[in-house]
């Protein structure tokens, strides 16, 4: 069998191809291991979705979250410095990835690590933010 490059060509013949996508796309956030997180492109980086796992990393339910900034999840041991080249980053229309001490909503602290991807429109205009975190408290730094 030929080694498909990208998992849209598994697909592309099927006449369902768009509805296929989004059922792959959706289980894949839903049951995803990593924590996800979607945020508008705008000001604030407003919360428009979260996954399960995120939840079960952060200890927010998804109603709690929606519409507040992705920064709820720092505190007093966050670096700044961290925040600052993730700015720069996702300002040019940059990758992030990075470290940092996040916060627990019961205040507990523990390693995050993460990755932002902006996502462009069909005009080239980022839209929104997407980005899979993981808890990596156990790992050496
Ligand atoms: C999609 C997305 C996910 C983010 N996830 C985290 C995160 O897990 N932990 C964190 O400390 N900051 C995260 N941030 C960064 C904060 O939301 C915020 O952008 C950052 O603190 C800079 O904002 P400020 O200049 O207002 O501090 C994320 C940002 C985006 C856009």
């Amino acid at each position: 069998m030929k080694v498909k490059k990208y998992v849209f060509d598994i697909f592309e013949h099927d006449e369902d191809f768009k509805f296929i996508m989004k059922r792959l796309l959706e289980a894949s956030m839903e049951e995803s291991f990593n924590s996800i997180v979607i945020t508008e492109a705008g000001k604030g980086y407003p919360i428009v979705y979260v996954n399960a796992a995120f939840c079960e990393l952060t200890g927010y339910g998804p109603q709690e979250v929606m519409g507040k900034s992705p920064s709820i999840l720092q505190g007093p041991k966050t670096d700044e410095k961290v925040i600052k080249q993730l700015n720069a980053n996702i300002a040019a229309g940059r990758l992030f990835h990075g470290k940092a001490i996040n916060y627990r909503r019961d205040g507990s602290e523990f390693m995050m690590e993460w990755k932002i991807v902006p996502i462009h429109n069909d005009k080239d205009q980022i839209t929104h933010y997407l980005a899979i975190q993981r808890d990596v408290s156990d790992q050496s730094p």
